[in-house]
C-alpha cells in the first residue's frame, strides 16, 4: 500500500497507473463496514484508493468534531488486510487551501430540507465541498459508499450531476454488528451497555417493516419514538420516505419503494440507521 499526503505526489502516482480506480472515502476509525466497501471496489476496480480525512466542514457541533475518534495506527493495520492500493492521507490545509470558512455552495435543493439537512444544518455542504476536492484529486472510475448514509448518497449522486460527472456512485448495503447495530465509527464513543442498548435502532426499523401491513404509519412511529425514548435514547426523527428520491411519506404506499429512517442519540453520540422495507 502507498501512502500519499499531498494532491499532486497522488496525481503523479495515478497518472503513471492507467487502471480502471475504485474510490472509498472514507474519515478513519475504519470498521468491516469501510473493509466490505473495499472488497467491492476490488473486486469491481484495478486500483482501489482509500482516503481518510476527518472533515472539519461537515460537523455543525463543534463537540462532535473534536470527539470524532482517530485511530490511524488501527486504520492502517485493518487496511492491509484488504486490498488497498492507495491511502491518500490530506491535511487540513491540503484540502483547504483558502480556509474552512472558505467554501463553494453546492445547491443541492430539497435534499437540503429534510431529515439531516435540517437537523445538522450545513452539513451537507460540507460533505459536497470535501468530496468533490477528493474526487478532483482521485479521479475514479466508481465511487463506494455505504447505504447506512442513506441521505448522503442521494447527495452526492446529486453533487455528481452538479459536477457533470460521469463517475458511477457504487451505494453497498449497511453492516451490522452481531445485534443489529449498524457499523459506524461513532459506535466507537458508546460505552459497552448502550452499544447493547442501540440495538434498539435495528429492532425497531424492523418491527415496522414486519407490522407494515398490520398497522398505520403513524401508529407505529408513534410507539417506537415513544419505545426508543423511554430506553434512554433522545429521537430526533423516526420517518417513512419514497427511498427513490427521500420524499416523505404519512402512509406506507406499497406503489412505492420505502425506507424508514432514524437519527437518535444514546450517550449522547447521534447514530442514524435505515431500512428498506419493501
Ligand atoms: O461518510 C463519511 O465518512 C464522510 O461523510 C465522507 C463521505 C468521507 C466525507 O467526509
Amino acid at each position: 500500500m502507498l501512502l500519499f499526503k499531498e494532491t499532486a505526489h497522488l496525481r503523479h502516482f495515478l497518472n503513471t497507473q492507467n487502471k480502471p480506480i475504485g474510490f472509498i472515502p472514507t474519515m478513519g476509525a475504519l470498521h468491516q463496514g469501510h473493509l466490505s466497501l473495499i472488497q467491492k471496489a476490488a473486486q469491481e476496480c484495478q486500483l482501489t484508493v482509500v482516503s481518510i480525512f476527518v472533515n472539519p466542514t461537515q460537523f455543525n457541533d463543534p463537540t462532535d468534531f473534536e470527539k470524532y475518534p482517530v485511530t490511524l495506527d488501527e486504520d492502517i493495520q485493518l487496511l492491509s488486510q484488504v486490498k488497498t492500493d492507495v491511502l491518500f492521507l490530506p491535511s487540513v490545509k491540503e484540502m483547504y487551501p483558502k480556509g474552512t470558512g472558505n467554501l463553494t455552495n453546492f445547491d443541492i435543493g430539497y435534499l437540503d430540507t429534510i431529515l439531516d439537512g435540517t437537523f445538522r444544518p450545513g452539513h451537507f455542504n460540507g460533505v459536497c465541498n470535501i468530496v468533490e476536492t477528493l474526487l478532483l484529486a482521485v479521479e475514479p472510475d466508481k465511487l463506494f459508499m455505504g447505504e447506512k448514509d442513506f441521505q448522503q448518497c442521494l447527495v452526492v449522486k446529486r453533487l455528481l450531476e452538479i459536477m457533470k460527472s460521469s463517475i458511477q456512485l457504487v451505494s453497498c448495503p449497511t453492516r451490522r454488528e452481531n445485534n443489529g447495530l449498524a457499523m459506524s465509527s461513532r459506535n466507537e464513543r458508546l460505552s459497552k451497555s448502550a452499544r447493547e442498548k442501540a440495538s434498539a435502532i435495528h429492532y425497531c426499523l424492523q418491527s415496522i417493516r414486519e407490522d407494515m401491513n398490520k398497522r398505520s404509519f403513524g401508529d407505529l412511529q408513534t410507539h417506537y419514538s415513544n419505545y426508543l425514548n423511554s430506553n434512554g435514547f433522545e429521537t430526533e426523527y423516526l420517518l417513512l420516505a419514497d427511498a427513490n428520491n427521500l420524499q416523505m411519506l404519512d402512509e406506507f404506499d406499497t406503489s412505492k419503494k420505502m425506507v424508514v429512517l432514524i437519527a437518535t442519540k444514546i450517550e449522547g453520540v447521534r447514530l442514524i440507521d435505515n431500512l428498506r422495507i419493501n
